[in-house]
């Protein structure tokens, strides 16, 4: 065995003779699911070896080594060819013994003046750098497709509601630009989670920085980050990073939810608002009539998995002293399930809901009903120098005598002084929604509006997801 090699030995075997129990691997291994990593742990060990190579701690031969070296672990890890040993307790370890393997002594250096803990918050922060974006691309898809199904929309009219009960009919494209903003708002949550994590912890070593000549600066520009570290402790064992991206990713899901609970109810046969593509709903093994929205129905059940891996995260980092210790390494799993569920999520949303079909008709029957006027007309009393609170309890009372007495409203208002037949026209299908003018408010003009509002706003993200 050559002297740099550790031939499956483990990485500390100089210090520890014996060992290490298979119970201590099995338990403590996190290769299955770090080995995500991989692409991520290669980019930084070739920045370090180039700057290890730049301050004179490896010569360019060896060097020319180590990287030739981390390309074949490259291809073989691609190709599936890399085999990993039982000691390869994680990425960073089957990846520095296989360089080891290949360049013998020059391979050995690769982990001069690092550590894994810096090494794998390295690690970490580059795969949520192109992670976390790939989210915020496929939200603004999501939103793509709600601006343009509100586009189509055109004048359609739903109910708006309150207390699930119907409060005041509002334009459906309004209703749908309102996940829109929501979901607007998750994409600026990325950009700024991802602009706080733009820091490069190489360097902090294990959490004290070297007494060799390294060079942060230059690795963190190598590797397209904003800053180096302030403080290697702090950059050891700070998993903010990986807190902030659960907690954007939970409310991401919990909007996903509130859009998917909706779908719910706008598909059942009482609502009937909606129907999905059959491509995008599901059947009952038993029941043969049924078409169910399964999708919408995950999309709010994933949410409460996400935002347990926000809790259990914050629940482990709680505890914790300075500087790295191994519970850290429970960050990873719920941080990659966490981006895969969002990801999933968004994709199949956005599919159903770019093939759903609205029904227009049904929508604008249950938003012409006459008591979704109500507010109109006592707004028209208070036209008429009625005190609001007044004209409330003039209006009101109509209503449930209307109810009570079963008589249509538009007679009771048609008979009522302050009112009478101008004020009865409001109750004329389509009318009500017409009259909601106030700036991001539910009718017509406001809603063209809020279109260009949002479209602009679409644009911004373009700009910074880099997509046309
Ligand atoms: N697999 C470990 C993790 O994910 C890498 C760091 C191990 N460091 C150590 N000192 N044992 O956190």
């Amino acid at each position: 065995m050559s002297p740099g090699e550790t031939g499956g030995r483990p990485l500390w075997h100089g210090r520890l003779d014996a060992g290490p129990a298979d119970d201590l691997l099995a338990f403590t291994v996190s290769l299955p699911f770090d080995r995500r990593l991989a692409a991520d742990d290669l980019a930084g060990s070739r920045a370090h070896v180039r700057m290890l190579a730049r301050v004179g701690l490896l010569g360019e031969e060896e060097r020319d080594a180590v990287l030739g070296a981390l390309d074949r672990v490259e291809r073989e890890l691609a190709d599936g060819e890399l085999a990993f040993l039982p000691t390869d307790e994680d990425i960073h370890t089957a990846v520095e013994r296989r360089v080891t393997e290949l360049a013998g002594p020059a391979g050995a250096k690769l982990h001069t003046g690092r550590s894994r803990n810096d090494q794998v918050a390295l690690d970490l922060r580059l795969w949520l750098r192109r992670e976390g974006r790939e989210v915020a691309r496929r939200i603004h898809g999501l939103q793509e497709v709600l601006l343009r199904r509100a586009e189509e929309a055109g004048d359609a009219p739903v109910p708006g509601y309150t207390h699930l009960q119907r409060a005041q009919p509002v334009l459906l494209a309004h209703h749908l630009l309102a996940h829109l903003w929501a979901l607007a708002r998750d994409v600026e949550r990325w950009r700024d989670a991802l602009a706080r994590a733009d820091v490069c912890p190489l360097g902090a070593g294990a959490l004290a920085g070297s007494s060799l000549p390294l060079d942060p600066d230059g690795v963190a520009a190598e590797l397209g980050f904003g800053r180096r570290f302030e403080n290697s402790l702090d950059a050891v064992s700070d998993r903010d990073f990986v807190a902030e991206a659960l907690a954007v990713a939970a409310l991401l899901q919990v909007h996903c939810s509130r859009l998917g609970e909706e779908i719910v109810l706008w598909s059942s046969e009482e609502f009937g608002f909606v129907s999905l593509a059959d491509e995008y709903a599901t059947g009952s093994s038993m029941l043969p009539q049924k078409k169910n929205p399964d999708i919408a129905e995950l999309a709010r059940g994933k949410a409460g998995r996400v935002i347990g891996h926000l809790a259990g995260l914050l629940a482990t980092l709680k505890g914790l002293p300075l500087s790295y210790n191994r519970d850290l390494q429970e960050d990873k799993e719920p941080l990659f399930d966490a981006l895969d569920t969002c990801r999933l999520t968004l994709g199949a949303l956005t599919g159903l809901l770019a093939t759903a079909t609205f029904d227009l008709d049904r929508m604008r029957s249950a938003a012409d009903d006459v008591a979704g006027a109500a507010t109109d007309l006592a707004e028209t009393l208070v036209g008429r120098g009625v005190p609001f609170r007044e004209a409330h309890a003039i209006v009101g009372a109509l209503v449930r005598r209307s109810r009570e007495e079963g008589v249509p409203l538009v007679e009771l208002v048609t008979a009522e002084p302050r009112l009478g037949p101008d004020a009865a026209a409001l109750l004329e299908p389509g009318v009500a929604v017409g009259r909601r003018r106030t700036p991001g408010g539910a009718g017509p003009e406001a809603v063209a509006a809020q279109l260009d509002a949002a479209r602009a706003r679409l644009a911004d993200q373009r700009a910074w997801l880099d997509v046309t």
